[in-house]
């Protein structure tokens, strides 16, 4: 506990504000099973789009094949397909997991800094990259910048901070891989009662 009457009352406020936001649906279980699927349309975009920008600026030690002809067809439409569902899957990872954000102290550790960090990098280059990509899918270019120089770009930045944001989350990311039926806790690491206890406690 902090002797200095602000930060104590800080922690204290930041606390019953998680307090008030934590539901049985806002844990860690939830954040990795939406994180999966997240990491898996991210995979998808970010290989399909290396394709695309590797097809359009050939280097010249590789040779691409022009069979099927289709093919460019299929990475495209799985790029786009995925990318579209990064909007809802993006929506409920915030949903679920932003009580987080108004930790006090905001920031404990250097570790602690460079996973906030690279959080806010991943959040805000996705939703960038997400709008102007199905912007540029009407062909409408309402910004004074060219698409795909920023859109490669931004494609690196979310490579590298998804790989940073991975590598701090690992121990919790291999505890909730798998549903463990028993003791589920919400994201604060306090123990949540499952719907049956409930009802077994008020019987
Ligand atoms: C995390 C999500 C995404 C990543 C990592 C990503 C990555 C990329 C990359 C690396 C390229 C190649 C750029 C170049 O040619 O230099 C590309 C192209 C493209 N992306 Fe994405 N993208 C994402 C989301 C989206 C979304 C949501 C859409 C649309 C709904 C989209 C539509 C396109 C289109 C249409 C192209 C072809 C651009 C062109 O050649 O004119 N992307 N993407």
């Amino acid at each position: 506990m902090s002797d200095d009457p602000l930060d104590s009352a800080l922690a204290d406020r930041a606390r019953r504000l998680q307090r008030s936001l934590a539901s049985p649906v806002r844990n860690t279980r939830m954040a990795v099973v939406i994180g999966r699927l997240l990491g898996l349309a991210v995979v998808l975009c970010f290989l399909t789009g290396l394709y695309s920008h590797l097809l359009q600026e050939p280097p010249d030690w590789i040779t691409f094949p022009t069979r099927p002809t289709e093919l460019y067809r299929w990475t495209q439409g799985i790029h786009v397909t995925a990318g579209t569902a990064i909007f809802p899957l993006l929506l409920a990872k915030l949903w679920s997991v932003y009580p987080r954000l108004f930790a006090w102290p905001p920031v404990t550790s250097w570790p602690n800094a460079l996973e906030r960090l690279s959080i806010g990098a991943l959040v805000s280059a996705t939703l960038l990259e997400v709008v102007i990509g199905l912007i540029n899918t009407y062909q409408w270019y309402p910004w004074p910048f060219s698409f795909r120089a920023v859109h490669y770009g931004l494609a690196w930045v979310i490579v590298g901070s998804l790989l940073v944001h991975v590598a701090v989350k690992l121990p919790e990311i291999r505890e909730h891989w798998r549903r463990t039926a028993e003791e589920p806790e919400d994201l604060s690491g306090e123990e949540i009662e499952t719907p049956a206890e409930h009802a077994e406690e008020k019987s």
